[in-house]
């Protein structure tokens, strides 16, 4: 499961909550955009600078506070662009004029490398995962042996079942999935490992998937 060489990605947990946050980016500019700056934004900004990398962007997964906590702060800092889903923009709070709202599928360029947005709604109404050839940044989404809750407002499991079974499953097995919360065994994991593994990827169908999800 090799990080592509022209990659950087570095995972960081943060925060109170097994957050993790990510750097994404170009190792041959050092261009990186950081995903879902919720926490320790001095941290976030200090590691960046003494590894020489230059923050172009950010990325959110989606807008719950635990994931967008840091943004106002980061923003302040580096004036760059911060890019959101637009079925999960009107959630978010504090706006801000940084903003840019993004389709399904959409391509955002950091660097010399190209990241694709990929819509996954079922946690929230507009939650993205970020993908780099076989790299995948989930969010809340999914998580090692574990999904999103879809109890929350604007949750919906059914869209999330459509999200893990029409679209993160149909990814390369090879994908691996760093997550947005340090909820499993490891840090990160194969999609091929996850289907073995995980609860909410193992599902016959949508009723047992609801089940699983819902209790239902
Ligand atoms: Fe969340």
């Amino acid at each position: 499961m090799p990080v592509p060489p022209e990659l950087i990605l570095k995972q960081m947990e943060l925060g109170p909550m097994e957050n993790f946050q990510y750097f994404l980016g170009d190792a041959r500019s050092k261009q990186i955009a950081v995903v879902d700056p919720a926490w320790d934004v001095d941290y976030l900004c200090d590691e960046a600078r003494e590894n020489g990398y230059k923050i172009s962007l950010v990325l959110l997964t989606h807008g719950h506070p635990d994931h967008v906590n840091g943004l106002k702060e980061i923003l302040s800092r580096h004036g760059v662009p911060a890019y959101i889903s637009r079925h999960e923009a009107s959630f978010l709070k504090p706006k801000h004029k940084n903003i840019v709202e993004v389709e399904d599928r959409q391509k955002i360029r950091v660097g010399g490398i190209e990241i694709e947005c990929l819509l996954t709604p079922g946690h929230t109404p507009g939650c993205q995962c970020f993908l780099y050839k076989n790299i995948l940044v989930t969010g809340d989404t999914i998580f090692v042996d574990g999904c999103g809750r879809c109890d929350l407002p604007g949750s919906d499991p059914r869209q999330m079942y459509h999200s893990l079974y029409n679209v993160l499953m149909k990814l390369p097995d090879t994908t691996a999935i760093y997550p947005g919360h340090n909820y499993g065994a490891v840090p990160f994991a194969t999609l091929a490992e996850q289907k073995k593994t995980n609860p909410y990827l193992t599902c016959a169908g949508i009723e047992e998937f609801l089940s699983e999800r819902m209790g239902l």
